[in-house]
């Protein structure tokens, strides 16, 4: 197994891992989600979530593909034969994502080039977001040029391909992000929004938000997807995996709390100080903020240098995703990458090509009374990713001696928050993914 690619230097890692967990998650759903259920308490509960859980899942998971140097499917089945059935509903997690998720890449693109040609005036309009989604032929081209964008990247390799591309955008995105977060800030009333975010109100306590800030956790890692396996095996013996789960941890949360400066406080701003301005669902991003934006000085610029640090972000997500299903296509068929990667970025495109479709044409189509992209969400995130998750714990925790594990992470340093890791592990992690998994199917059913 020593020809498994690798990453060629920790740095190299931890941006493709972060740049796997910075997404559309941390810019629009973790904004919305934070002034949806009381700004800085919400905060503070999903930080401590993410050192928690977020910690416990991703290092089990990184230490697994480390330690097995294989795909998802391959790495459980070699720890146990019984249980490679987590592979493969992480895999399968990581496939039914990879199409919807580049609709949404492909409306990104269309904003970016929307504003940065100075048409952003046309994307403030009321109609305007739910009248181009709707439409059958543009949305699926820029959805196309997105799952190529993505497989021009993984068809290059771990190194040449993801890596290259981690450490060149990620920092971009961090610095776009810093940009227009200040510029956000100095927005006349804005403070109004700052005080919002960062101010826990305990009064807004509710166990809702408890669950809604540990799914986002989960989502936002994305962990149980069989991303971190995949990415853990690519990660040398020599490097300290603890280390580099609380980096990755960093820079993730950085991002959102980032995101929450960029959006909170502008929205403030442009609603004179109303949260429910904040509370519109995926309407934030491509209704609400185009608002933000015309109303402001060099509108289209910053509207221009938002998509543009969106799109990075969701573009390295989607590299992460397809390299997770590639990984397992070319370990199980034995394909080379080339191969595995063009049939999946086919199927990837076809498969979007209905959740695409389901916003406008196809809208009377229901699965569950969810259109095609709410359904392959639901399923994927509110109902495999738990399952998976779940399972994970109980076999790290309870089925395979959890001492493989911790001596995994033990190779390269010690395992400072080992006694954390085994009682998170074995008992809290699994009853908070039922607790989750509980909450989510009955919020399906209304
Ligand atoms: N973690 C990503 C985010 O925050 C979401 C994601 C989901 C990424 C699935 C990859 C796969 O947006």
């Amino acid at each position: 197994m020593s020809s498994r690619s690798k990453f060629s230097s920790k740095i190299g890692f931890v941006m493709a891992a972060a740049g796997s967990a910075v997404g559309l998650g941390n810019i629009w759903r973790f904004p919305y989600l934070a002034a949806k259920y009381g700004g800085g308490l919400f905060l503070l509960i999903y930080l401590i979530f993410v050192l928690t859980l977020g910690f416990t899942i991703m290092t089990a998971e990184l230490a697994i593909g480390r330690k097995t140097q294989l795909s998802p499917v391959g790495a459980y089945r070699a720890l146990n034969k019984k249980y490679s059935f987590i592979g493969v509903i992480a895999s399968l997690v990581a496939f039914l994502i990879l199409p919807y998720y580049s609709v949404i890449g492909g409306w990104v693109i269309k904003y970016f080039v929307t504003f940065i040609s100075g048409g952003g005036l046309a994307t403030a309009a009321n109609d305007y977001f739910g009248g181009y989604i709707a439409q059958p032929l543009e949305p699926i081209f820029w959805q196309c040029i997105f799952v190529l964008a993505t497989t021009f990247v993984v068809i290059k390799g771990v190194k040449n391909g993801i890596e290259k591309a981690s450490v060149i955008l990620m920092p971009i995105l961090i610095a776009l992000s810093l940009f227009v977060a200040v510029y956000s800030i100095f927005q006349p009333g804005a403070m109004a929004g700052v005080r919002y975010f960062l101010y826990p109100d305990f009064s807004n306590f509710s166990f809702q938000a408890v669950l809604a800030a540990m799914g986002q956790m989960f989502y936002s890692l994305s962990l149980a997807m069989g991303i971190m396996v995949t990415y853990g095996s690519y990660l040398s013996k020599k490097e300290d995996l603890e280390a580099s789960v609380k980096q990755i941890e960093l820079f993730d949360a950085g991002i959102a709390i980032l995101a929450g400066f960029m959006i909170i406080p502008a929205v403030f701003a442009f609603s004179g100080g109303d949260p429910a301005a904040l509370n519109k669902g995926p309407g934030l991003m491509f209704v609400t903020l185009p608002k933000v934006f015309e109303s402001m000085n060099f509108g289209n610029f910053m509207g221009g240098v938002f998509f543009l640090l969106v799109l990075f972000a969701a573009l390295t997500s989607s590299i992460s995703l397809m390299e997770a299903v590639v990984s397992t296509v070319c370990d199980q068929f034995k394909w080379n990458r080339k191969k595995g990667v063009l049939i999946v970025a086919v199927i990837a495109i076809l498969l979007g090509i209905p959740s695409s479709l389901g916003q406008g044409v196809w809208s009377s189509i229901t699965i569950f009374g969810f259109n095609f992209l709410d359904f392959f969400d639901f399923i994927t995130n509110s109902v495999l990713m738990p399952v998976g998750a779940f399972f994970t714990c109980i076999f790290v925790g309870h089925i395979l001696e959890t001492k493989i594990i911790t001596d995994e992470v033990k190779l390269s340093s010690p395992f400072k928050r080992e006694k954390l890791f085994i009682l998170m592990i074995k008992y809290i992690a699994p009853v908070c993914i039922v607790a989750i998994l509980i909450s989510s199917i009955l919020e399906a059913m209304g």
